[in-house]
């Protein structure tokens, strides 16, 4: 099934622009907003000026005007587990025993494709209602699964990266592993199914070393040694309890990275979710090999995990990208995980700019992703998937606004109070999505 057509149109409001990356240049040169508009043709962003100018140039188009609204490319979430939605805020358990307790038995469930589509549809309404128009998900060991985001995805035009899960090892419960050999089957028939079929993009997805065996994990940089366009995405020294685990499961390997490094499960499409304690040896070879990180702050603080070093990190160029990890994660808003985002800074000493932390909801995903040529700014070419945001969607946010003296003030409670009632509309390629 495709989406239907969207009719050419004008959009205007408080238009976030980027003009560089604001870990490396000044915030507030290198993100600006200003009151625009956009000629939206063929779901993508074919001008940008002002109303007026606009208006005389296609005076055949309907304006939808927003106002004092803020228009920002829509939320890029580059890490999360759509099938942990019906477990999300689970009490009580840190990683190891959090994905016993309450993740496995969810994940088993997903072997029910109707299971699976009923979840993966109230999946993407959550993220669209909560300005998210892309995601990057890990989904089960069950092909099912993959095909019901997909699926759901294209119904709704939305850009994802997702891939089967793969565990074949006797840490993982029996009714959720695979082998080494179905798992690069399967892996390969989804591939060859969903990869560019449209939005689509597959991501190889070893869940992380504890539940791979090696031979799972040599097939697994063999498929995409193969397949080099697709993405690859595991987790990363998470935890300590973790990082210890891993060293008595693979006692030759100089360090956690180094189970991937050695079967080709590092480079350019790695996306390294996590990543909060990295050997020096492990970031020279991130920085080397140009691969990804994933920050995911409200998981790193709902489960425990530690303290991600954002400021350290981007000044060791790496791609660093931003995600909610439901349901590790706590929310389902991009606009929340900002918001723990910039607390883990202040916890690390280090304020982040509400334009660094737009910066990475957006194009810092979509830069990580690869993807930042169709996604994460809003920008003459790009595909228009934008997120409407009112800074004073509740009474207590619209009082803290009210004082502000610039956009940065304005714009700063609703990153740090703000939730699904700011999102006042969700584009999809210039198509209006947010369900109501
Ligand atoms: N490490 C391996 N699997 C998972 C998962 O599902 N969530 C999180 N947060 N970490 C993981
Ligand atoms: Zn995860």
């Amino acid at each position: 099934m495709s989406t239907p057509a969207q009719k050419d149109c004008i959009i205007a409001g408080q238009i976030l622009l980027f003009h560089g990356d604001p870990f490396l240049i000044t915030p507030t040169e290198a993100v600006t907003v200003s009151p625009s508009a956009l000629l939206i043709s063929n779901g993508r962003i074919a001008d940008i000026a002002n109303l007026e100018t606009l208006r005389t140039k296609r005076p055949d188009l309907t304006v939808i005007d927003h106002g004092d609204a803020l228009i920002t490319p829509g939320f890029v979430d580059a890490h999360a587990h759509y099938p942990q939605t019906g477990i999300i805020a689970s009490w009580g358990k840190r990683l190891i025993d959090w994905l016993n307790t309450y993740t496995f038995p969810e994940e088993q469930r997903f072997h029910d494709a109707a299971y699976a589509r009923e979840i993966a549809a109230m999946y993407l309404d959550f993220l669209l209602a909560n300005g998210t128009t892309s995601v990057t998900s890990f989904c089960t060991i069950h092909p099912e699964s993959v095909e019901a985001l997909f699926e759901a995805a294209e119904v709704r035009g939305m850009c994802i990266v997702a891939g089967k899960t793969c565990m074949d090892r006797d840490t993982a419960p029996e009714g959720l592993r695979d082998t080494a050999q179905t798992a690069y089957d399967q892996s390969k028939a989804l591939i060859a199914r969903w990869h560019q079929k449209g939005r689509a993009t597959y991501a190889i997805t070893p869940r992380f070393a504890p539940t791979s065996t090696p031979e799972q994990l040599e097939a697994l940089g063999a498929l995409w040694a193969e397949n080099p366009s697709c993405l690859m995405q595991t987790h990363l020294s998470e935890q300590t309890d973790e990082i210890a685990w891993v060293k008595s499961l693979y006692p030759e390997a100089r360090d956690y990275l180094d189970t991937y490094e050695k079967f080709g499960l590092i480079g350019k499409g790695a996306l390294f979710g996590h990543a909060i304690y990295l050997e020096p040896r492990e970031i020279a070879r991130l920085q080397e090999t140009g691969s990804s990180l994933i920050h995911c702050p409200t998981s790193n603080t709902f489960i425990g995990s530690g303290l991600f070093d954002m400021a350290a990190r981007k000044a060791d160029g790496l791609r660093v990208g931003l995600a909610t990890d439901t349901g590790g994660g706590s929310s389902f808003s991009m606009l929340r995980t900002m918001a723990a985002s910039y607390e883990i800074g202040q916890l690390r000493g280090a304020a982040l700019h509400p334009a660094q932390l737009l910066w990475l909801a957006t194009r810092g995903s979509s830069e990580a992703l690869h993807l930042e040529h169709q996604i994460g700014s809003i920008a003459m070419g790009l595909e228009a998937d934008l997120t409407v945001i009112d800074l004073t969607s509740t009474p207590a946010i619209a009082q803290r606004a009210g004082r502000s003296t610039d956009i940065w003030e304005a714009i700063f409670p609703t990153i740090m109070m703000g939730d699904d009632r700011a999102i006042v509309e969700t584009y999809v390629m210039g198509r209006p999505m947010r369900p109501t």
